[in-house]
């Protein structure tokens, strides 16, 4: 049973307030989310003033620097801090983005809402149980699946293919454009959502793979693939600047493609 992160109806309490200290110059508001269902009633906005002079310039330094001086109980996930891991990846002034690679000076409001994925259930404060989510991008394969067997070195490929990879290979799973797409909130555990349909696309689209025809039989479903409506709110929050509706806009036209060969079990 999906959790939704603001159950309907209702909203975060006010939490507590934890002002800066007087004199402090460049001074940033923000507003977190704080919840942890073992304990906690209900949700609650915490509130932290912080002078900027005292951290780097994203706001995942913000957050470390709270949690190291101000409230060591804040929880949120990261590792890379830059770009690479998607682990940071979090709700901040309502768009789903990465809290390393987005500047605090960025933000235009001036106080700066930081909550976790949408509609994800939420293990503790910024960090949700993306279990689900990794489950399907199992479930498409994420591998080189070939008809021939290993050769001694690398598996070749001209440029011109492996030119097609581009856009898709650079996904780091951050989740953030699944869970920000209104069909995945809606029939996430039917619908694959755009991270694992680009991560399919990615395998669809290689040369050198020959798993093809199974991997699109695979997604002929009424949800799997076709629960995408064209909304497009994956691909403007992509923090890569990837393209999941375009990849899953490939998918269905080789799914009518006449050189498509069904195979027996899907024929
Ligand atoms: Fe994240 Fe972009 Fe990959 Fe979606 S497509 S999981 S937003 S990197
Ligand atoms: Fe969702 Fe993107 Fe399709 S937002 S409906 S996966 S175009
Ligand atoms: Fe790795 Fe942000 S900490 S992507």
């Amino acid at each position: 049973m999906v959790q939704l992160t603001l159950p309907k109806g209702s909203k975060p309490a006010k939490g507590k307030v934890h002002k800066a200290p007087k004199g402090a110059k460049n001074v940033k508001t923000y507003k977190v989310y704080r919840y942890d269902p073992e304990v906690d009633a209900g949700p609650r906005w915490d509130v932290f003033e912080v002078s900027a002079d005292d951290h780097g310039p994203m706001l995942l330094d913000a957050l470390i620097h709270i949690k190291n001086t101000i409230d060591p109980t804040l929880t949120f996930r990261r590792s890379c801090r830059e770009g690479i891991c998607g682990s940071c990846s979090m709700n901040i002034d309502g768009r789903n983005t990465l809290a390393c690679t987005k500047g605090w000076d960025d933000c235009a409001s001036s106080t700066i809402a930081i909550a976790p994925l949408p509609h994800q259930p939420v293990v503790k404060d910024l960090v949700t149980d993306l279990s689900l989510f990794y489950a399907q991008y199992d479930s498409i394969q994420p591998y080189l699946q070939s008809d021939t067997p290993d050769p001694e070195k690398e598996r070749l490929q001209s440029p011109a293919d492996r030119e097609k990879l581009d856009g898709l290979y650079e996904c780091i799973l951050c989740a953030c454009c699944s869970t920000s797409c209104p069909s995945y909130w809606w029939n996430q555990t039917e619908y694959l959502g755009p991270a694992a349909l680009l991560q399919a696309y990615r395998w669809i689209a290689d040369s050198r793979d020959d798993a093809t025809d199974k991997r699109l039989d695979d997604l002929e479903d009424p949800f799997k693939l076709y629960r995408c409506h064209t909304i497009m709110n994956c691909a403007q929050v992509c923090p890569k600047g990837l393209n999941p509706a375009k990849a899953i806009a490939e998918t269905k036209k080789l799914m009518v493609s006449p050189s498509r060969k069904k195979t027996p079990a899907a024929a």
